[in-house]
C-alpha cells in the first residue's frame, strides 16, 4: 500500500481525498499553511503545517490547488521539508479531466436521445462558461439564461452572512454582461435572458417546463428559490445539474436541498465527486 500527504486542505484538497483508490493508497494527512486549521481534521484525516505532513515520509504529495502560483509554493515548501517522493498536480490533472463538464454532456446525451421534452435552463450565467456549453449541447431548446449580471444582491449576501453560509459579497460576480455571454454562445438565438433578482425574473414563467437545470447561484436563498421554482416545472425524466451540494466555501447550498426535502420531501439526489461538490438532481 502506498501512501500520499495532501497539500492544500481547502475545497479542492478535500474533493480530492474523496477520489484518492484508496485500494491501492492511504491518505494520512492534509498540509497546509493556514494555521487555523491546524489540529482539525477532514473526515478522520489530520490537518497539519506543511512540514509535519512531510515528516510523515508519504510515497506522494498531492498538490491540491490549481492556481499555478499557490502550487509552485506548496511543492517549493515540501521539497525545502525534506519531501523526496512523487508530486500529483491537482492542476494538471484538472487541465485535461473536468468530471463537472463530462457528466454535462452525458447527462445531455441522455435528454436528447430520450427526446425528454422541455427548455434548458441556468439560474447563475457570470460569464457563461457552463453556458456555452449547454447551449451547444441542446441547439434545438430555448435556453432561458437567469442572472443578475451584477453579482450577488445584497438581500442574498444578509441572509448569507446572517447565517454564516459562506463570506460572499454584495456584488461578487458583477463583471460581466449579456452581449458577453451572448457572443459566447454557439445558438444565440435560443437563448432568453432573464437579467434581474431571481426569483423575482421568473415570476412570468409559471408555465414553463424544463428538460435540464442548472443551478448554479452559490448562495442559500436563490438555490432555494431555484429549487421551488424549477423542480415542479421539470419534465419526467428531466436533470437538475446542481453546484456546490459538497461544497464547503458555499454551505447554502446543502442547507437549500435540506430545507427544500423539509418542505416537499425528499429529493432524488446523487452527489458527484468534481472538484466543486456538485451534484445531479433528478425528476420522479
Ligand atoms: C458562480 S457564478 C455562476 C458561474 C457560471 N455558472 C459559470 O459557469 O461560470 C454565480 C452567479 O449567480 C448569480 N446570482 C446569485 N444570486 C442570484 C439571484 N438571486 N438572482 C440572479 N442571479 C444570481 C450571480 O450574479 C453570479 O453571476
Amino acid at each position: 500500500m502506498k501512501t500520499i500527504i495532501i497539500l492544500g486542505a481547502g475545497q479542492f484538497g478535500h474533493a480530492c481525498a474523496s477520489l484518492i483508490n484508496t485500494s491501492f493508497t492511504r491518505l494520512l494527512a492534509f498540509g497546509d499553511n493556514n494555521v487555523s486549521l491546524h489540529g482539525s481534521a477532514l473526515g478522520d484525516v489530520p490537518v497539519m503545517s506543511v512540514k509535519d505532513a512531510v515528516a510523515l515520509q508519504p510515497d506522494f504529495a498531492l498538490i491540491g490547488v490549481t492556481d499555478q502560483d499557490r502550487t509552485n509554493q506548496l511543492r517549493e515548501q515540501a521539497r525545502e521539508n525534506g519531501f523526496q517522493g512523487e508530486f500529483l498536480l491537482l492542476g494538471e490533472l484538472y487541465r485535461w479531466f473536468d468530471i463537472r463538464s463530462a457528466t454535462l454532456h452525458r447527462m445531455a446525451d441522455r435528454l436528447n436521445y430520450l427526446g425528454v421534452p422541455g427548455d434548458a435552463a441556468e439560474l447563475g450565467v457570470y460569464k457563461g462558461d457552463l453556458a456555452w456549453q449547454i447551449n451547444g449541447l441542446f441547439p434545438d431548446r430555448t435556453l432561458h439564461l437567469f442572472d443578475t449580471f451584477q453579482g450577488f444582491d445584497a438581500r442574498d449576501i444578509e441572509e448569507e452572512s446572517q447565517h454564516g453560509f459562506s463570506r460572499a459579497r454584495k456584488g461578487e460576480f458583477s463583471d460581466t454582461s449579456i452581449s458577453f455571454v451572448r457572443s459566447r454562445l454557439p445558438y444565440p438565438d435560443q437563448a432568453v435572458f432573464h437579467k434581474g433578482f431571481f426569483p423575482e425574473t421568473a415570476a412570468g414563467l409559471k408555465r414553463c417546463q424544463y428538460a435540464f437545470v442548472s443551478l448554479d447561484a452559490d448562495l442559500y436563498s436563490p438555490i432555494l428559490a431555484g429549487l421551488e421554482y424549477f423542480y415542479p416545472r421539470l419534465s419526467p425524466g428531466g436533470m437538475i445539474l446542481l453546484h456546490d451540494y459538497n461544497n464547503r466555501r458555499f454551505q447554502g447550498a446543502a442547507q437549500a436541498v435540506a430545507d427544500y426535502e423539509k418542505a416537499h420531501g425528499r429529493l432524488p439526489l446523487v452527489p458527484l465527486c468534481d472538484l466543486h461538490g456538485t451534484s445531479v438532481i433528478l425528476s420522479v
